[in-house]
């Protein structure tokens, strides 16, 4: 292994800075040449690379935001699109690529290593919907986020005796609600893996109004539907002023956590270790305390499993 490439693709995560450090310092750590592949599947495709140094990732471990960049690229998911990466990775003499994001790009990932370019997927993404590893990097800074978001909505909602609706992203996955629901105690959360009952949210509305209680926050997932809609009915069912946060894209930025930049840290350094002994098509994850890594068809096959535990533990403690 003489020459790795890294990217990062698809939604950028906080942590993903901290991975990049990693795999550059691993690499050179190990006398391999690391080049960074700007934009995504993008710089691949066009060759916008550059070779990496100790100094290109210095000051960056607790930066939000990708240094290297990122793409969502559609070019990338058509035969021709891999056959122009292809050549790039021929051309620039790259030996194994180590890939920085979610699922779409582990799929990206997968077609290369099936195409014989050494490859290994690092899990970057807020959404933690990635069912073979616990938690994704990027996970848990947008739950901070979220919560911080919580108390502050929670301030104004007490103030003014209104419902809150706080709306967040992650797709089809409810975990950022839920965590940051918990976290935040929030007063119902509202997850697509769970099927919605607007009237038992009503009713929490109501009994806390009852016992003197004078906010009342809803963590609603963004798989879920149409805030807005849902705040009509809450307001129409329970008389209180319903108001709509979503929060957006403030959830994607932002200095990682510890845990973050750890976790980041560590598969990172594991990924150019893997591409050294020779191994490809490979995901690195964080299982039960544990970096681990699993063949990436296996990982990609692998359903998330929504923690319902965690989610009736919610609903005792906002009775
Ligand atoms: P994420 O990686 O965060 O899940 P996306 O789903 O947008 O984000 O995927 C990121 C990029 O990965 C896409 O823009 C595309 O370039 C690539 N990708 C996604 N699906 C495939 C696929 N089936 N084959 C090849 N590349 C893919
Ligand atoms: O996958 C990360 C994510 O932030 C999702 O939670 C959200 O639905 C989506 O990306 C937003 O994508 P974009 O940044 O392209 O608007």
């Amino acid at each position: 292994m003489k020459t790795i490439g890294v990217l990062t693709s698809g939604g950028d995560a906080p942590g993903m800075n901290a991975a990049i450090r990693a795999v550059v310092r691993t690499s050179i750590y190990n006398n391999v040449r690391i080049l960074g592949i700007k934009q995504g599947y993008n710089g691949l495709i066009r060759g916008n690379i550059e070779e990496m140094n100790l100094s290109s990732v210095a000051d960056i471990i607790h930066r939000g935001g990708t240094i290297l960049r990122t793409a969502r690229c559609e070019e990338f998911q058509t035969d021709e699109g891999i056959e122009k990466a292809l050549n790039v990775i021929e051309v620039f003499d790259i030996d194994g690529l180590i890939i920085l994001g979610g699922d779409g790009s582990f799929k990206g990932a997968k077609k290369l290593s099936e195409a014989g370019v050494p490859t290994i997927g690092v899990p970057c993404t807020i959404d933690n919907d990635m069912g073979y590893t616990d938690y994704t990097i990027g996970f848990f800074t947008a739950v901070e986020t979220v919560v911080d978001a919580i108390s502050k909505i929670r301030d104004t909602s007490s103030s003014h005796g209104r419902a809150n609706i706080v709306e967040v992203m992650g797709r089809s996955c409810g975990d950022i609600a839920l965590f940051a629901g918990l976290a935040g105690g929030a007063e119902s959360i509202i997850v697509p893996e769970e099927a919605i009952d607007i009237d038992s949210v009503c009713r929490k509305v109501i009994k806390g109004r009852n016992r003197g209680k004078l906010h009342s926050i809803i963590a609603l997932a963004e798989g879920v539907g149409n805030a807005y809609e849902l705040a009509k009915e809450i307001e129409e069912k329970t008389g209180a002023e319903t108001k709509v946060t979503i929060l957006g894209h403030i959830q994607r930025g932002g200095t990682p956590t510890a845990f973050d930049r750890i976790i980041a840290s560590k598969m990172g350094n594991k990924a150019v270790e893997l591409l050294i002994e020779g191994k490809s098509g490979r995901a690195m994850g964080f299982k039960d305390n544990d970096i681990i890594d699993l063949d990436i068809d296996e990982a990609l096959s692998q359903e998330k499993d929504f923690d319902r535990e965690m989610y009736e533990v919610a609903k005792i403690l906002s009775i």
